[in-house]
């Protein structure tokens, strides 16, 4: 495969090894990765030895600050010591039994008392599949079928989900009426007839979509913060608009948590924005990197699960380790009363502020949009984005190339250069990074 350097302008970062171990490798890995997110990583993806505290480490030897943190979970670094520590001394236990464990017990009371919404919780292990029980759940207890999402807002890959996460505009329809859109092929045309899809940030595309769908809609499922469309926060009142919304109309309010929960905060976007959902999806961030999703919410609506024999199902939910991480996690993250947070507010803050002050002296057309701990660096004249449309308009090809230059300036930033931060992300590391961000912004100016 091409060339073994990856060069921008002079950019001298040799990759050779990860090339060689990618045509290898998809030989038998089909793709030659395990999820389709990979593949977007230049000049293949990257093969990396391993992680500690703020950076990876790729097999050509090279070192990055990582802020993808695996796109989202790695809340506290690369191999926490705690954590790491409890996962090791509760090796010996098992992995699962088919059958409860203690820790699930611990578990579930710490979470219920963390978390606004949450009466009762129910443990999955990835956060597809968490969303997928949360809308079977609204369609049990509503006895509905119709489920609102927004354009933009991703949640999971399942074939009930992945829907207008990403749609060309030339597919998605009208604004103020978008088109289901499949996210990819061989999903069946069946299940967008059970999707509505909604222009995000505005109550009144809201109020006629469920006017469109008068007595059919079970739920409202949202990113609370549009992250994955464009790391972008909600409109004052927003949230508390869509939940009188659902409520007005019969329809339970969920949030898909699984980005924000644990990583804007303690109680995630909820505790922030002073809201609480009827149903809330979490994952990522809660086991500091190993697998854990689940779904909180009212007791009335969880009960389903018993009351009505509402199937959720798993091989390897509640197992031990997971269990062991997100406790010892979530000591790290409670402990001080909250102190790793105020340490991440305050050096995202700094680290924004300090990509915008770049930007302006460099002139170049860039937006730093989003909350400390999740962002995004835009590049648009316009206004910031406020929903999915206006963030694809904003040029893509500016952001893959600051995504190119910072990596070849050791700054490891997805594609959309959205930027996750952890709390190994201390001062000299944000100093170390604006000062690579400097150079980047140098070669794209
Ligand atoms: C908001 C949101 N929901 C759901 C998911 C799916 O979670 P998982 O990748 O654990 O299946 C993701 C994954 O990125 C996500 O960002």
């Amino acid at each position: 495969m091409g060339t073994a350097l990856f060069l921008l302008d002079g950019g001298m970062r040799s990759f050779a090894k990860s090339i060689e171990l990618y045509d290898r490798t998809r030989r038998h890995l089909a793709g030659g990765v395990s999820s389709n997110v990979r593949y977007a990583s230049t000049p293949v993806p990257l093969f990396f030895a391993r992680g500690e505290g703020a950076r990876l480490h790729d097999v050509d030897g090279n070192v990055h600050i990582d802020y993808v943190l695996g796109n989202g979970p790695v809340i506290l670094g690369h191999a926490p010591r705690l954590v790491i520590e409890a996962v090791a001394a509760s090796l010996g236990e098992g992995q699962l039994f088919a059958a409860q464990h203690p820790r699930e017990t611990e578990l579930a009371e710490r979470l219920c008392r963390l978390l606004p919404s949450a009466e009762v919780v129910r443990f999955a292990t990835s956060g597809t599949e968490a969303v997928l029980m949360a809308m079977r759940l609204a369609r049990a207890f509503t006895g509905r079928t119709k489920i609102v999402k927004f354009e933009g807002h991703y949640h999971g890959w399942s074939d009930q989900a992945y829907i207008s996460a990403r749609p060309p505009l030339n597919e998605a329809g009208p604004a103020d009426a978008p088109v289901p859109v499949a996210g990819s092929p061989g999903m069946p045309a069946s299940v967008l007839e059970d999707v509505v899809v909604a222009g995000w940030n505005d109550l009144d595309l809201l109020a006629k979509a469920f006017d469109r769908n008068k007595g059919e809609t079970a739920a409202v499922i949202m990113e609370p913060v549009m992250v994955n469309g464009g790391a972008i926060p909600p409109l004052p009142g927003y949230l508390h608009g869509v939940r009188d919304l659902c409520h007005t109309h019969g329809a339970l309010f969920i949030c898909d948590e699984v980005i924000t929960g644990f990583r804007v905060g303690l109680g995630g976007a909820q505790a922030r924005f002073g809201i609480s959902a009827d149903l809330s999806v979490y994952a990522k961030a809660v086991a500091a990197g190993f697998p854990l999703a689940m779904v909180a919410g009212r007791r009335d609506v969880m009960d389903t699960l018993l009351d009505k024999g509402v199937m959720h199902g798993g091989t390897y939910n509640g197992n031990v380790q997971s269990m062991a991480a997100a406790l010892a996690a979530l000591d790290v993250l409670e402990a001080g009363g909250g102190a790793v947070y105020r340490a991440m507010e305050a050096r995202g803050k700094q680290l924004m502020e300090g990509l915008a002050a770049l930007g302006a002296r460099h002139r170049l057309p860039m937006l730093v949009q989003g909350l400390p701990t999740i962002f995004q660096t835009f590049f648009t004249r316009d206004a910031p984005p406020k929903n999915y449309r206006e963030s694809a308009a904003c040029d893509r090809d500016m952001a893959l190339a600051f995504h190119s230059a910072l990596q070849e300036e050791g700054v490891r930033v997805n594609q959309q250069a959205k930027w996750f931060l952890s709390a190994a992300h201390d001062e000299p590391v944000i100093a170390e990074t604006l000062a690579a961000a400097d150079r980047a912004m140098a070669k794209l100016a």
